[in-house]
């Protein structure tokens, strides 16, 4: 019979540690639903000491989410520990992840701790955190490049103090599949007690082989696997979550590995974290990139076109790749748009419905036929909890080759409207720089990216732009059949949240 491995998602918490992919507390929490729709079983949230809204989000996450169990990370130091443990008491399922260096280079270096004090110190934060959580893991950081004799012991001593899971994670991407399975196999058969506990492993990607190496610990009997969404997270990532459940299905032959993910989920949620965290995907990601099911060459096509299995390992529909087939048009009714939407897999509240639907028929104006793409993109760009200080009225775009652009950009502020013109080197920097004069505020546009939800010269653009203002960070998100207009309100969209203050503030220096 197959075994069952745990997929332990820390997207909100490794992910979100990644350069630029910060998030605001509502977007954390849209992406735990959404965590929870696709079936992992862990939803690592945060670190609770790091920040008050890294402590709020898990708070909320914790309220909010019912089947996965929530966990906070916490350093092995009393204080982080009792934070983590306040931040997800009221979760169904709590989870303490603590965790501390046993490699001989942390532990002199970052640390300045003996093996003896490490031990000493996993024991007590061990035990302190089993006596409030029902559940805790403990992670041996750097555990790769550790003392396999040593690892072992720190093991030990986490699974005698209560520890449940145990972690050995691949912190600095350096290990190697064949490498990685046999401390694994060393760890299963050497630390006493190991049967009382689940072996997790996670894996960092700096040479490119956190997937691989996950896969080959899954081979070497753990039980668990940690990864993020879209392999964010430090430096050149985590392992990516889609890649090794995919790779788990497709090759049940090798693996004979189940796991608790809804695969049709897969697709959404790459979009979803791909656009609060403002990151795009490279076109040949796997599994979720744009080209992954594409067939350029002739031989190619030809071969799909005569039988699938040619040159498809996995279909798109196994990853709840909407398809592009025309659903919906202007004379359209609700019920059927409703219809449309929850079968598409989204449970919308009825104000979510009025205003998605409001927006269809908008976009039904524009262009004749729309999609299951677009209506997706309709939902995903809904962001219902995102604050609106300022809304956008209208806005008029003078541009040419030949002579300056200029942007005169009507907004309206606690009923207030306010106007201004700016001229700038292109249409979106004029649109930009007009927002600019109207709100009162520099902000610096630290990326922008366009991409077009579907094919077609009417296809709508999503715009997402990162800025920073105040010591704040935003993601910002438009979409549009107008890119100037998608522009626009992206940058609004990130604006609004610098100026309420819900977007990720700077860590102290
Ligand atoms: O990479 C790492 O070692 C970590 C631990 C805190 C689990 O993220
Ligand atoms: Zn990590």
């Amino acid at each position: 019979m197959s075994r069952t491995i745990a997929i332990f998602d820390t997207t909100l918490r490794d992910g979100e540690q990644s350069p630029g992919c910060s998030m605001t507390v509502n977007e954390k929490v849209e992406v735990a639903r959404q965590l929870e729709e696709l079936g992992v079983d862990v939803i690592e949230a945060g670190f609770a000491v790091a920040s008050k809204g890294d402590f709020e989000s898990i708070r909320r996450i914790s309220r909010n989410v019912r089947t996965a169990a929530v966990a906070s990370l916490a350093r092995a130091l009393p204080g982080d520990i009792e934070i983590a443990w306040e931040a997800i008491s009221q979760a169904a399922h709590p989870r303490i992840h603590t965790f501390i260096s046993t490699s001989d280079i942390h532990m002199a270096r970052k640390l300045k701790k003996t093996r003896d004090e490490v031990l000493e110190i996993v024991d007590q934060a061990v035990r302190l955190a089993s006596g409030l959580c029902p559940e805790v893991e403990f992670s041996a950081e750097d555990a790769t490049r550790s003392d396999p004799e040593f690892l072992c012991r720190v093991i030990e001593k986490a699974i005698r103090a209560g520890a449940s899971v145990v972690n050995i994670p691949d912190t600095v991407g350096y290990t190697t599949p064949h490498e990685y399975g046999r401390l694994i196999a060393r760890i299963r058969e050497n630390v006493p007690g190991i049967d009382k506990a689940v072996i997790s492993v996670h894996c960092h990607n700096d040479l490119g082989m956190a997937v691989a190496n996950t896969l080959a610990a899954a081979l070497a009997g753990v039980g668990q696997v940690e990864c993020t969404i879209n392999g964010i997270g430090e430096r050149a990532g985590n392992a990516a979550l889609e890649e090794i459940v995919m790779a788990l299905k497709t090759r049940r032959d090798v693996f004979d590995l189940d796991c608790g993910i809804d695969t049709q989920q897969i697709y959404r949620t790459s979009r979803l974290v791909s656009s609060v965290t403002g990151t795009a995907l490279p076109p040949n990601k796997a599994v979720v990139g744009a080209n992954a099911f594409a067939h350029e060459s002739g031989i190619h096509q030809h071969g799909v076109l005569s039988d699938k299995s040619t040159y498809e390992i996995m279909c798109p529909e196994a990853i709840g790749l909407p398809g592009n087939q025309i659903v919906l048009g202007k004379h359209s009714g609700k019920h059927a748009f409703e219809s449309r939407v929850k079968s598409l897999g989204y449970n919308s509240t009825p104000q979510e419905l009025d205003k998605i639907f409001e927006r269809f028929k908008e976009l039904a104006d524009k262009k004749k036929t729309v999609s299951d793409l677009d209506i997706e993109a309709l939902i995903h760009n809904l962001s219902p909890g995102d604050p609106e200080i300022y809304k956008l009225d209208r806005y008029t775009i003078n541009s040419g080759n030949t002579i300056t652009p200029t942007a005169s950009i009507r907004m309206i502020r606690d009923g207030a409207a306010g106007e201004d013109a700016a001229t700038g080197d292109g249409p979106m920097d004029a649109a930009f720089r007009a927002i600019e004069k109207i709100i009162g505020t520099k902000f610096e546009l630290q990326d922008f990216f366009v991409r077009s939800v579907t094919g077609g010269k009417d296809a709508q653009g999503e715009v997402v732009v990162k800025m920073r203002a105040d010591g704040r960070t935003a993601v910002g998100r438009g979409l549009s059949t107008d890119i100037i207009g998608a522009g626009i309100h992206a940058y609004l969209n990130a604006a609004n949240k610098i100026l309420a203050g819900t977007a990720p503030a700077e860590p102290a220096k």
